[in-house]
């Protein structure tokens, strides 16, 4: 009997995998990233309830328990969670995947793990610690309750090396002596280690401090279920090792894309500390020239091109359907609209991209900044809707805290009209010159009423 559910259990765990690389695959598109979706949650739920069936399973009340109390909360979140603070949802999910991992490596530590097996553990605890309390500072600068600038404390680099070598060394303690007051200062100072490492990354480079903690996370999993498949639960640690070696690899693929958007190498990010300068001198010259809404409509409907410039804004007013009626009356008086997404716009990657498909903007009207970028001299028209820091060209000067970031060029277009609701800075908390440009004037209001009125004004006209 007990051989048949262990083969029972295993021959679902492969079934599981199966699915997850399917879901995982789907997700690579917008068209079927949905479907991904539910095909990912399919196979956890699948490998979460066969592990019940496991012969060498115990502790069901305390397992039930915890699964209902996280799975309640994690339900009830996911469902009221506005679009816009999804980010920081992933973020603290992720950060709660590490600590489980750091969790699960501290219990094998206790029990007396010897040889590769202690060290997968080891490893499994540094990794998941750092990520759930980077996570955890990730979190509270996207809710914006701790400043999203970097925050450099002084001799950053020893104080950091120092906690971090502390931890170490008692964690070295605690493996060669099985001592749980080492262990716990092990947990201790590498907790404090993931905060010392987050603090000093500034506003904009979240994204990759996102998607590398998503991929840490996954890679702790993966150490600690090596580390599992050793004991009585083998069989569940197979699951681990599979589950965290795919959100390892794509996170760390993901980590890499936004490296990449943000012309940084993932070692830059996290010791460069970018965004830790504060901006000098008396801000951009120029003033900032009102357009209202009708004027604006008038220069859009007689351009032969109009390029569209979603950003954060959009998603918080949730203009997109409004921007799709905009498009549609823009191309019935035939004027060539297309969108232009760079990488990092919004809070999270393919922010824009799923934004404007709930829509049904078509995606062959989307273009990415390599594609778009030599575009913006001959364009008659670029409206930016609720964009700051994408477009903004202090990051082609040395010393701005965005420096070096890869933007789109609307400053280049013949005309630019940005839609925002007053003086508001971008996530990165700079001053944007664009705004004050000859050519650009600024179209005041929440983006979904902004739009309306362009469309009102369109019907009309
Ligand atoms: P931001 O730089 O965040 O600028 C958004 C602008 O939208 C603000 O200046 C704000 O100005 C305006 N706005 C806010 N609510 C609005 C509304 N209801 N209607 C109209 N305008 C509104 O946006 P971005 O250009 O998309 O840049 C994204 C930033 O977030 C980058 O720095 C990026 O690194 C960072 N980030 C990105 C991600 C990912 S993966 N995409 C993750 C974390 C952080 P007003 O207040 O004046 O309206």
């Amino acid at each position: 009997m007990t051989n048949v559910a262990e083969t029972i259990v295993d021959a679902v765990y492969v079934v599981a995998i199966l699915v997850f690389i399917l879901g995982l695959k789907a997700m690579s598109s917008p068209a079927t990233a949905r479907r991904g979706i539910v095909f990912a949650g399919l196979a956890m739920l699948l490998a979460v309830a066969v592990t019940f069936l496991s012969p060498h399973l115990t502790n069901f009340l305390w397992i039930v328990i915890g699964v209902a109390l996280g799975g309640g909360a994690g339900f009830y979140w996911a469902r009221v969670v506005k679009m816009t603070a999804m980010p920081q949802m992933v973020a603290v999910f992720n950060g709660m995947g590490g600590g489980a991992a750091a969790a699960i490596a501290g219990v094998e530590l206790l029990g007396s793990l010897h040889g590769v097996t202690a060290y997968l553990s080891v490893a499994g605890a540094i990794i998941g610690s750092i990520s759930i309390s980077g996570s955890v500072i990730a979190f509270l600068k996207l809710q914006g309750w701790m400043p999203s600038k970097a925050i450099v404390l002084p001799a950053r680099q020893v104080v950091n090396f120092a906690a971090l070598a502390l931890a170490l060394g008692f964690g070295i303690y605690a493996v060669g002596w099985l001592h749980a007051g080492y262990l716990a200062l092990f947990f201790l100072f590498l907790v404090l280690y993931g905060v010392l490492l987050t603090l000093p990354i500034g506003g904009a480079d979240m994204p990759v401090v996102i998607s590398l903690f998503n991929a840490l996370t996954g890679i702790a999993v993966g150490l600690d279920g090596f580390a599992l498949v050793n004991g009585p639960l083998g069989d569940a640690g197979y699951a681990m090792v599979i589950a965290g070696v795919l959100v390892g690899a794509a996170g760390s693929l993901l980590t890499a894309l936004m490296a990449r958007a943000m012309n940084r190498s993932v070692g830059n990010v996290f010791f460069g500390a970018f965004g830790a300068q504060e901006e000098t001198g008396g801000g951009p010259a120029g003033s900032l020239k009102a357009i209202d809404a009708a004027d604006a409509a008038v220069l859009m409907a007689y351009a032969g091109e109009v390029v569209i410039v979603p950003g954060y804004g959009l998603a918080v007013a949730q203009a997109q359907q409004k921007v799709k009626e905009l498009a549609d009356l823009l191309e019935a008086k035939g004027v060539t609209v297309k969108f232009a997404i760079h990488p990092v716009a919004g809070r999270m990657p393919g922010h824009m991209n799923v934004l404007l498909a709930e829509a049904g903007i078509s995606y062959d009207k989307l273009f990415d900044r390599d594609e778009i970028n030599a575009e913006f001299p001959s364009v008659d028209v670029a409206l930016v809707i609720g964009a700051n820091d994408v477009v903004n060209p202090a990051a082609r000067r040395k010393g701005s805290p965005l420096e070096g970031m890869p933007i789109l060029d609307v400053d280049k277009a013949k005309n630019v009209i940005v839609i925002k609701r007053g003086q508001g800075r971008g996530f990165a908390g700079i001053e944007n010159e664009l705004f004050y440009g000859d050519n650009c004037r600024m179209l005041y209001g929440d983006a979904q009423s902004a739009v309306a009125q362009l469309v009102q004004a369109l019907k009309q006209g």
